[in-house]
Parts: C-alpha cells; sequence; structure tokens
C-alpha cells in the first residue's frame, strides 16, 4: 500500500512511518515545523497544498495524527484549535475520500468528561476543554467526508519519539537532573505505548477498519503510579516524584479524571499485542539505549 502520514514528525506519526516501513508499505511523511528525515513541508490549514498533495503521492490511506496537542495553549487559541484539529483533517479526509483511499483520524479520550471511565467507543462524549470539543468535531466532520475512515482514540502516549516531548521524557529530563516532579494522582487513564498504537493502526488500515476504536494501554493507573514506573523501570530515584491534586496545578484546561480507554473492540478486532506499562518501559529504554 502507499501511505501519506500527515504529521510524521510528531510522536504518533513518527511511529507511524516506521511502522508502514517495517511492513513494507510505501510512506511518505510531512512535517510542519519540525523536520525529520526525509518529511516533506505541509501546513494541514492550507487546504490546496494539502490536496495537491495527496494528489503527487496517490496514497491508499492517508493517516493523520498532525494536531494542535498543547491542552492549554488550546483553551486560549480556539480558533487555531478548531482549524487544526477539525477544519484541516476534514480538508485532507474530502481530499482523500475524492481519490478512494482511507483516512485515520487521530483522536483522544478528551472526549469525555472523566466521570465514569473506562469509556467504551459508544459512551456518551462530553469534552470539557477546547481540544477535546475540536477532536470530536474532527470525528464527526471526517467521518462524514470520507465513508472509508477510521477514527482511532488514544490516551497518554509515550514512547521513543524524535522530539522527546511526551511525559516519560518528562520524568526522565527531571528525575535525571535530580529535580523534584510534582505529578496528578487523580487523573485516572490508559497510558499508550507508542510502538503499539502504530502497529495497531497499520494493522488497522491493513484488514480496513471503518470506524470508532479504542486503541490504548491494558493498564487503568493514575499519572503519578505511572511516573512511578518510570522511575522504576529506568532505575531513576522515585521519591522525586511527589503526588498532587490536578486542581493545584493552575491549569487552563479541564481535564477528565475519572477517565480511561476500555479497549474491548481492539482485542476483538486486532492481533497486534497492547502493552502493559512496565513490559511497554523496559521496551522504551532498550530502545533509547541501543540508539545511545
Ligand atoms: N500524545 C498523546 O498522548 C495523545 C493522546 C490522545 C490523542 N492524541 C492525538 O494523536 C495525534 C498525534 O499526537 P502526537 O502525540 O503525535 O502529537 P505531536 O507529537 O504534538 O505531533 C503533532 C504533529 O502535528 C504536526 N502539526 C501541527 N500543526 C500542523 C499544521 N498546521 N500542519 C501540519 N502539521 C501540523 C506537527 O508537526 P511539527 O512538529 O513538524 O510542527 C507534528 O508532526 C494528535 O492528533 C493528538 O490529538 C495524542
Amino acid at each position: 500500500m502507499r501511505a501519506l502520514v500527515i504529521g510524521a514528525s510528531g510522536q504518533v506519526g513518527a511511529a507511524l512511518a516506521a511502522r508502514l516501513g517495517e511492513r513494507g508499505h510505501t510512506v511518505v511523511g510531512t512535517h510542519h515545523r519540525m523536520p525529520q528525515p526525509g518529511t516533506r513541508l505541509l501546513d494541514v490549514t492550507d487546504a490546496a497544498a494539502t490536496e495537491r498533495l495527496v494528489a503527487e503521492v496517490e496514497p491508499d490511506w492517508v493517516l493523520c495524527p498532525a494536531g494542535l496537542t498543547h491542552v492549554d495553549y488550546g483553551e486560549d487559541h480556539r480558533e487555531e484549535a478548531f482549524a487544526v484539529n477539525r477544519d484541516a483533517p476534514v480538508s485532507a479526509a474530502r481530499a482523500a475520500a475524492k481519490r478512494g483511499a482511507g483516512f485515520v483520524y487521530f483522536s483522544t479520550e478528551y472526549v469525555f468528561d472523566g466521570t465514569a471511565g473506562p469509556y467504551a467507543e459508544d459512551d456518551p462524549t462530553e469534552p470539557l476543554s477546547v481540544y477535546g470539543l475540536s477532536k470530536l468535531e474532527g470525528e464527526r466532520r471526517v467521518e462524514e467526508e470520507d465513508p472509508r475512515s477510521a477514527i482511532v482514540r488514544t490516551t497518554v502516549a509515550y514512547g521513543p519519539e524524535p522530539q522527546g516531548k511526551n511525559f516519560v521524557y518528562q520524568v526522565l529530563r527531571r528525575a535525571r537532573a535530580g529535580e523534584p516532579i510534582r505529578v496528578p494522582n487523580d487523573q485516572v487513564s490508559s497510558p499508550t505505548y507508542n510502538v503499539d498504537l502504530a502497529a495497531a493502526t497499520v494493522e488497522l488500515i491493513e484488514r480496513d477498519f471503518h470506524g470508532v476504536i479504542h486503541v490504548a494501554g491494558p493498564a487503568i493507573l493514575d499519572r503519578h503510579a505511572f511516573a512511578l514506573e518510570v522511575c522504576s523501570v529506568f532505575g531513576l530515584d522515585a521519591g522525586l516524584v511527589r503526588p498532587v491534586e490536578t486542581a493545584a496545578l493552575g491549569q487552563r484546561a479541564r481535564r477528565p479524571l475519572r477517565a480511561g480507554l476500555a479497549i474491548d473492540r481492539a482485542r476483538l478486532v486486532l492481533s497486534t499485542p497492547l502493552r502493559a506499562p512496565r513490559e511497554a518501559l523496559t521496551d522504551m529504554r532498550r530502545v533509547l539505549e541501543t540508539k545511545g
């Protein structure tokens, strides 16, 4: 297959591009501000440029992990959040549909309000933030635009990534510097290894899956417990990790607290294993040490 990955310079996109390559598919990836080896420049909010690239690449699938992912920034930049998370993927899905290609949109557990997690695909949505709402509207509009669309909801993605931004890197940097880390102990979720997320997504497109599916790790735990697991696997001082309530962090956007994604559908549909933190973090440590 030929695949276009819009946002291949980000955490999920880079893992997707790597997995597509491993599976023998042809892949073209894009960046916006952070070029990576082999990626092409695309501002996905430029609908005409996106359509031109889709026409040039002639993909069987367009995968779009590109997004405005900074939740607190999005709260104060509503228009930009909707432009990047809703309108741009909708244009890209339209361009994909025009040539009969499938489309994968990446969404989030932030479409739920976090009062009754872990959530299944058909549970009622109730976003608490601009980010969550822009993603929910993106899901709905993408589905209308391309009948061959898959909506992959995930959460707390971590693992090796080119820009080193995700939560695990943040914990590693602080702990290695001997700095205390304040981590909420009331945000419950299901951390997701990006290597598994990528492998599962590639399996979904190989199976021509359409519809909404949760792809997440199998363990439901709070951020503080997850940070302790990071320290344990990487041999760092867990005493630096201090539990704090979300309310004390003064974040701009509200977070779903009792969240997490139920993955029964993924277990039915997929053979790709979705690893729990200890096993996945051990793999991440091996990858980082191999890279030096
Ligand atoms: N990470 C998580 O925990 C998580 C959880 C739930 C859902 N998701 C969803 O999964 C997707 C991927 O997340 P991620 O962690 O990989 O995010 P990320 O690391 O922040 O990457 C975002 C990607 O989007 C690109 N991008 C941003 N604005 C763009 C624009 N205007 N035009 C084209 N590309 C643009 C970025 O390009 P540059 O870096 O080159 O500027 C980057 O490649 C997102 O849609 C996110 O909402 C992520």
